[in-house]
């Protein structure tokens, strides 16, 4: 924890050097030279920031963009010599940009302001600075900071230099946060206590999720050693689908498990906001730190997406048709992995199933399956000596998700009545239960 504040406490010093050289060259009318600003700052190795900027390979004038993004949260007077006026004009310098905060009393800085700090009217370094926004560029890859876009017809630098809560986050205490669920974040990262081992699914739907595993695996070094991005679209798509309960949501989650990467469940009922804008905006950060994570993104309960676009009546379902418009084109260029599960099949547009790397059909589990699921769940040592296990996963086709239900009801009745075991009656029951839920009898 010290090291990473270390490592902040030196650069913003340095920075506070920047600051000082640079107003008293401006003032001299001379040219900048960052290394006369003193010797750029030696970070503790251990430290995020230093992490940071080696793994970056950061150069001196990105250094001042990221410290400078950093400074109004970190030193709040820092930037507040930048408030001075120009006395011949009565104003503040244009060329130090800077907004006037709502809240925060101080100085907050712009592209400007960055732009004044490592180009000042060098041209060319101002040139090169814009680099540093673009999306492509490592801070916008791995959400480090921003460039607010301009009111319109307005300067491009004369948006907000912004940090992410994020980087904020990761540089002060060394870790990362696995962002909340928010409206401004509308998506939660799902896990299972339970393990691959536990996954129960015909071969050939092991074989087509081996595959999913596969990419993830091995998709870059095929994309780039290979060649196959010459070929292929990047990304991969895959549509799960099958009756509820059959382990959509279960698999994707273990997918992740298995391949090391977090799975964030979108909620589509918080992506069509009445908000205009709003959603796509939330959405784009979700998309955008997917990509930076490898996050999978899995859309549950994904129907809404692909049925027949509505005809738009209100200028609400206008704007509804709007946003999963958005949301497809999206989904469609994501380079990462996107799982959409759908308990339906025949809702999905036939212009929709084309884009899917790959469509695995989830089917109700065999009798040996729902076995296999029956005795997984339930350990001997709470089954009592009449249970038939067999018989039960002989008789009724269940799926997994329902074979759960039944032996929650099971075991409650069983705790109840004060045992550590449950009977078949019991069991019988929530059967019968379950059975009726899906309108069907024993
Ligand atoms: N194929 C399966 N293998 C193992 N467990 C399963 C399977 N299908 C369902 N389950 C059990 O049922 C629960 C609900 O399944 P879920 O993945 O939510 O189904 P779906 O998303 O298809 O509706 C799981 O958490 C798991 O306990
Ligand atoms: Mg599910």
């Amino acid at each position: 924890m010290q090291d990473h504040t270390l490592a902040l406490t030196l650069e913003l010093d340095w920075l506070q050097c920047v600051l000082d050289r640079r107003l008293e060259q401006h003032f001299q009318q001379q040219d900048l030279d960052l290394a006369a600003a003193g010797p750029l700052p030696e970070l503790p190795p251990g430290s995020a920031l230093g992490e940071l900027i080696v793994r970056l390979q950061l150069s001196p004038a990105e250094r001042v963009v990221l410290a400078l993004a950093l400074a109004p949260h970190l030193r709040p007077a820092m930037l507040d010599l930048l408030f001075m006026r120009n006395q011949n004009l009565d104003r503040g310098f244009t060329e130090f940009g800077g907004l006037k905060a709502q809240g925060h009393g101080g100085f907050l800085p712009t592209g400007e302001t960055a732009a004044f700090l490592v180009a000042g009217e060098d041209l060319a370094a101002r040139v090169a600075l814009l680099a540093c926004f673009d999306a492509g560029h490592a801070f916008a890859r791995e959400t480090l900071l921003s460039l607010e876009t301009p009111a319109s017809g307005e300067p491009q630098l004369s948006g907000a230099l912004l940090a992410s809560s994020e980087a904020l986050q990761r540089l002060c205490s060394g870790t990362a946060r696995k962002p909340d669920f928010s409206a401004q974040f509308p998506a939660k990262r799902i896990s299972s206590p339970l393990g691959w081992e536990d996954l129960v699914l015909a071969p050939e739907v092991m074989d087509e999720v081996q595959q999913l595993c596969a990419w993830m695996r091995e998709g870059a070094h095929l994309m780039q050693d290979w060649g196959l991005a010459r070929a292929l679209k990047p990304g991969y798509r895959a549509l799960f689908h099958g009756p509820p309960g059959t382990g959509k949501t279960l698999t994707a989650t273990l997918i992740g498990q298995v391949v090391e990467a977090d799975v964030y469940r979108i909620d589509l009922s918080m992506v069509v906001s009445k908000y205009i804008g709003e959603t796509e905006k939330n959405l784009a950060r979700v998309f955008d730190q997917a990509q930076s994570r490898r996050w999978i993104l899995f859309f549950d309960e994904a129907d809404a997406l692909f049925g027949k676009r509505g005809a738009a009546n209100t200028a609400n379902d206008h704007h509804a048709n709007q946003e999963i418009a958005y949301l497809l084109q999206r989904v469609e260029d994501f380079p990462g992995m996107v799982i959409l599960a759908s308990n339906l099949r025949s809702n999905i547009d036939e212009a929709f199933s084309r884009r899917f790397q790959s469509m695995v059909y989830f089917p109700m589990p065999d009798a040996e399956q729902r076995l296999r699921l029956w005795q997984q769940m339930l350990a001997p040592e709470h089954l009592d000596a009449d249970v038939d296990l067999e018989l039960l996963a002989q008789r009724h086709e269940l799926a997994g998700g329902a074979i759960a239900n039944v032996i929650r009801h099971a075991a409650l009745k069983a705790v109840r009545a004060g045992r550590q075991q449950v009977r078949m009656q019991e069991l019988r029951a929530g059967l019968a239960r379950e059975l009726r839920k899906e309108g069907r009898t024993l």
